[in-house]
């Protein structure tokens, strides 16, 4: 009966660690996506906070297979996470596409940081969709280290139509007004008529 119970209760964990957000996107009448990948729950918080002040559509970045506890576990070099990235040319597949992309003008990419750069599924998902002529922004959450190469290495995969803007990097617990007042400096503006609090 406790083996039982154990057993219950790991696999809640796992449950609840792979669902760190919401998974229901619907889109709405704007022409800003902010689509986030969070294996633990810090990017998320801030990526609902940039859809909320833009007025944007907010899409879950997950993977087809969810990633466990045991997949994110660094300090282990044989890894899910620390196999993906360790090569180059991982593109781990994801559980479902943008289809209606070309209804934006803007996109914020959101994720953590997996040694040093975007986790590689992010590459899956810039790669699985077209983004030219697009103004593409993207921020990360981290334990400690900067935002590193992922701009560089995200907008390589792109070609010279996307504008990539400078991203990044926030800690966990970052809050809304923090994150509006980041998308302020890049001039990023709300969709639709602006109320006097916004500008
Ligand atoms: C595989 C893996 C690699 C990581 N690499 C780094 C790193 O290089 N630098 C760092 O500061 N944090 C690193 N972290 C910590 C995450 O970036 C940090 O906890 C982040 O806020 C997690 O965001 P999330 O909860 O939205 O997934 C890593 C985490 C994992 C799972």
């Amino acid at each position: 009966m406790k083996r039982l119970l154990a057993l219950a209760l790991l696999l809640m964990t796992v449950l609840s660690c792979a669902q760190a957000q919401e998974s229901d996107y619907t889109p709405a009448d704007t022409n800003i996506l902010v689509a986030c990948f969070s294996a633990t729950g810090n990017t998320w918080p801030l990526a609902e906070y940039a859809a909320a002040y833009l007025h944007a559509d907010l899409f879950p970045i997950e993977p087809e297979t969810p990633y466990t506890q045991d997949h994110l576990d660094y300090g282990d070099p044989d890894c899910r996470a620390n196999r993906e990235m360790s090569d180059e040319t991982s593109r781990p597949a994801l559980a479902a596409t943008v289809e209606n992309m070309a209804q934006y003008d803007t996109v914020i990419l959101a994720f953590p940081i997996w040694w040093g750069q975007a986790p590689r599924l992010i590459e899956t998902f810039v790669e699985a969709h077209d983004l030219r002529g697009k103004t593409v922004l993207t921020f990360c959450t981290s334990a400690s280290s900067g935002y590193g190469r992922s701009g560089e290495i995200l907008s390589a995969l792109t070609d010279e139509t996307v504008n990539w803007m400078e991203g990044a990097r926030f800690p966990a617990g970052t809050t809304a007004e923090e994150m509006a007042d980041w998308l302020k400096e890049k001039g990023i503006a709300p969709f639709g008529p602006q109320t006097s609090f916004e500008r």
